[in-house]
């Protein structure tokens, strides 16, 4: 009998179950059924003709060798450059490493920074993929429930009590998917203190860095004085819709820096050189980041205006990022069932809230991911089922 690694079970378990009605969809779509996916986290914008042209370039260039293992030289200053102009302070390009995306930076940096026996805590709702990218190093993810009455906000108490010894590391993530909440920049100070106090990791996922729709962007990272304790995780994907490029990177101390440059080499051996010339480009694009902006901000309210009509939907209504997370309790059903008669009923495909955590299982959540029109058209339909199952 052939054996198999026990990194399997660690990297399996609801969050891979929760796109199956996405999936469904698009099998019913390709059937031919017009459907409104809602599911995916993946603009439906394409990458501005700029960055495509800058990549072209750079293939008719001959940039097509193995990369240096911690990327180009040139993307990492941009990349510093990117960051101080975020962040304030000096951020040098020894402390950026460019990844696989934002999802390999988060791979990468949980395998350097906890293993067996170590605890990270997760905030939730939270990311789908974040169980198996802290667990697949050996760590354990601790869940830290956050409340919706509170608009999903960072509760240090409650993360207070969930550190201990064998804790590693505090994941954050904001703008926050699927919650849409953009944490207050007072109590990420705060956390950021904590982290260095009792010398904890705060690993800050800013992959919606462009999406603040109510405020202002903040991360840890603005506290120069904690920056020996954060890690940034940050990509292009959603910012210039370039989710397909696979581009992103980490910020970290320089031994981290180091540590991730060491994995990349049996890992992946360093990020295609054109797609590092073309992100240089696009790091340089503040019209298309703000214009991509204002299209979600555009769409968030359209959303939730229209939402707002029916008393049988809760939730509070996002800050940033691309999704609305929504408590459909009031129907009677699990986000899950929900979600799965939704897609037969009304032709909308969402996400159950299950995949983000045992606490969200009375939840779906929705993208603001197609135009407006189509996008108010998705909610009526969700506001005719939801209504008609409450019996309103
Ligand atoms: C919160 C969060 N982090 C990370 C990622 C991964 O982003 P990337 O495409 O840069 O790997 C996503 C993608 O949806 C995300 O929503």
């Amino acid at each position: 009998m052939h054996q198999t690694s026990s990194l399997l079970s660690r990297i399996s378990g609801p969050a891979s179950e929760a796109w199956a009605v996405g999936d469904l969809a698009f099998e019913r779509m390709r059937a031919g059924q017009d459907i409104i996916h809602l599911g995916v986290g993946d603009p439906d914008l394409d990458t501005p003709a700029n960055i495509r042209a800058s990549l072209v370039q750079a293939l008719n260039e001959g940039k097509t060798h193995y990369s240096p293992l911690a990327g180009e030289p040139e993307l990492r200053e941009e990349i510093a450059s990117h960051a101080c102009a975020l962040y304030g302070g000096e951020i040098t390009p020894e402390q950026v490493v460019v990844c696989s995306g934002a999802q390999g930076a988060l791979f990468s940096v949980f395998m350097c920074i906890a293993g067996d026996g170590d605890e990270i805590i997760v905030l939730e709702p939270s990311y789908a993929t974040y169980p198996a990218v802290v667990q697949a190093g050996g760590a354990t993810a601790v869940p830290v429930v956050l409340d919706q009455s509170n608009g999903y906000q960072l509760d240090i108490e409650k993360i207070t009590a969930a550190i201990n010894n064998k804790t590693r590391a505090i994941l954050v993530n904001s703008p926050g998917n699927p919650s849409g909440a953009v944490f207050d920049e007072i109590a990420l100070c705060e956390l950021a203190r904590l982290c260095a106090d009792r010398g904890i990791w705060l690993v800050s996922d800013e992959v919606y860095w462009s999406f603040c729709y109510d405020c202002d962007h903040a991360s840890p990272y603005e506290l120069e004085a904690m920056r020996d304790s954060v890690i940034v995780v940050n990509s292009l994907s959603k910012s210039h819709a370039m989710t397909g490029w696979r581009v992103g990177w980490a910020i970290a101390p320089e031994k981290i820096a180091v540590a991730l440059t060491n994995l990349a080499q049996p890992q992946y051996f360093g990020i295609n050189q054109f797609v590092q010339q073309a992100a240089i480009t696009a790091l340089r694009d503040t019209a298309s980041s703000n214009e991509i902006h204002n299209i979600f901000k555009a769409r968030r309210d359209t959303l939730v205006n229209t939402l707002r009509t029916s008393s049988t939907l809760s939730f509070s209504a996002p800050q940033g990022g691309m999704f609305l997370l929504i408590d459909v309790s009031k129907t009677g059903l699990e986000g899950r069932a929900f979600a799965e008669q939704l897609l037969d009923v009304e032709r909308v495909a969402v996400v159950p809230g299950f995949g983000f955590g045992s606490s969200m299982k009375n939840t779906i959540r929705v993208g603001f991911l197609c135009e407006e029109k189509r996008l108010a058209e998705a909610a009526k339909r969700i506001i005719r089922f939801a209504d008609g199952l409450a019996g309103v």
